[in-house]
C-alpha cells in the first residue's frame, strides 16, 4: 500500500458502511452484497471465435473448469430469493496453468452510478428509516432530481426469473482484450441462458420459499445440466468505456466465446462462503477499462471480505 492509496481504501471503508446501514446489517460473516447465494461447479467451453482477439487462455481451445456462484443482490441474508431485487453471477474460471480469473454479472443491462462517489450518494439515500425500515422515498426522488442522467439506470426492474438459469447477467463495465501481438479492443460480457427466459407470476412469489432459487436450481441439475453462452460485444473505436450507466449501441458485432455447463453443486459451500469473487481478478489477454467504477469494487470487495473473515 502506498500513501497515494489511502483516499481510496477509506473510501471503500466509508461505503461499505453504508452499504451495511443500508441493508440494515452488518450481518456477520456476510457479503455485503449478494449475501444469500450458493455456489455451482461446471465447464466453460471456449468456442475459439476468440481466440484471435484476445491471449486470455480460457478462451482459446481447452475447456476449463469453473465455480459459479448465484445471488440476490441483497447484503441483508434473510431477503427472501423471490423479492424484486437483482441477482448476480459470479464466475471463476480455473485456468490451466493454476491461477483463476473471475467474471461477475448482474441481471441488468447498466449500472446505477457512474463513479463510485455516486454510488455512495445513492447507497446513503437509500438508507432505511429507522422508524419505517423503509428509505425514505423524498430523499430517494431528491437524489434522482440532482443525477438525472441515472433516471433510467436507477428505474430499470429486472423480472423475477422462474430460476438462476433463465435470466440474463450482463457483466456491465468495458473490458479490453489484448492479443499476444498487442492488439487491444474494448469488449463487454453478457451470460445468455440456454433455456426459455420464463418469469415467476405473481401466485408462484406468494406461495415460494425464501431459498426458493437454490433449491429450483438444484432440482434443474437433477434434470441435466444448466447451460449459457458467454457473448461478447466487440467495441469500436468512440464507444465510451469509462462509464458503466451507458450502454453500447445494440448493432455492435458480437461473437458467442464460450459455452458454460454447470452440473452440480459444489460439495464444500462453507468454504465458497470464505471466499470473495473480484471483477479486476483478470488474467493475461483481459485488461481493466478506465471505468472508475470497476477499479473501485477491487478494494470495496476487499473490506467486505475482511470484516467477514474477521467474523464481523
Ligand atoms: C461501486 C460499485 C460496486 C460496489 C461498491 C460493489 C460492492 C460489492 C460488495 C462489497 C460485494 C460483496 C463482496 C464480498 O464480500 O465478497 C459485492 C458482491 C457482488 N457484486 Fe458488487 N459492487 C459494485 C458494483 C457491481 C457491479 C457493476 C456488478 C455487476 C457487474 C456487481 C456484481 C456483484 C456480484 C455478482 C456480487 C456477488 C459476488 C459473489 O457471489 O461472491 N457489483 N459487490
Amino acid at each position: 500500500m502506498t500513501a497515494h492509496d489511502t483516499p481510496v481504501l477509506s473510501a471503500a471503508t466509508h461505503l461499505i458502511d453504508t452499504m451495511e446501514r443500508m441493508s440494515g446489517g452488518p450481518y456477520p460473516g456476510c457479503r455485503r452484497s449478494g449475501a444469500r447465494g450458493a455456489c455451482f461447479s461446471g465447464t466453460f467451453t471456449p468456442t475459439g471465435a476468440a481466440s484471435a482477439l484476445t491471449a486470455a487462455a480460457h478462451l482459446h481451445d481447452r475447456p476449463v473448469p469453473v465455480t459459479v456462484r448465484f445471488s440476490n443482490s441483497e447484503g441483508n441474508p434473510h431477503t427472501p430469493d423471490t423479492a424484486a431485487v437483482t441477482r448476480g453471477m459470479a464466475t471463476r474460471f480455473h485456468l490451466p496453468d493454476g491461477s483463476d480469473t473471475d467474471l461477475l454479472a448482474i441481471t441488468v443491462p447498466r449500472f446505477v452510478a457512474s463513479t463510485p462517489q455516486e454510488f455512495l450518494g445513492l447507497t446513503d439515500a437509500l438508507r432505511p428509516d429507522p422508524a419505517t425500515g423503509v428509505a425514505d422515498q423524498a430523499r430517494v426522488r431528491e437524489f434522482i432530481a440532482a443525477h438525472p442522467h441515472l433516471a433510467e439506470p436507477i428505474m430499470q426492474h429486472p423480472p423475477i426469473p422462474v430460476s438462476y438459469g433463465t435470466a440474463t447477467y450482463w457483466a456491465i463495465h468495458a473490458f479490453i482484450w489484448v492479443t499476444d501481438g498487442g492488439g487491444r479492443r474494448p469488449v463487454r460480457f453478457r451470460w445468455e441462458p440456454e433455456a426459455r427466459r420464463e418469469e415467476l407470476t405473481d401466485a408462484e412469489i406468494a406461495t415460494s420459499t425464501d431459498d426458493y432459487m437454490t433449491t429450483e436450481f438444484d432440482d434443474r441439475l437433477r434434470r441435466g445440466a444448466v447451460e449459457f453462452t458467454l457473448r461478447v460485444q466487440l467495441g469500436e473505436r468512440d464507444d465510451p468505456t469509462h462509464d458503466p450507466t451507458v450502454a453500447w449501441p445494440d448493432e455492435r458485432r458480437e461473437i458467442v466465446a464460450g459455452r458454460l455447463e454447470l452440473t452440480a453443486p459444489v460439495d464444500d459451500q462453507k468454504y465458497w462462503d470464505t471466499q470473495a469473487f473480484n471483477p479486476t481478478r483478470i488474467t493475461e489477454g483481459i485488461e481493466l477499462s478506465d471505468d472508475p467504477v470497476l477499479k473501485f469494487r477491487a478494494h470495496a470487495y476487499a473490506e467486505s471480505l475482511h470484516r467477514r473473515r474477521a467474523g464481523r
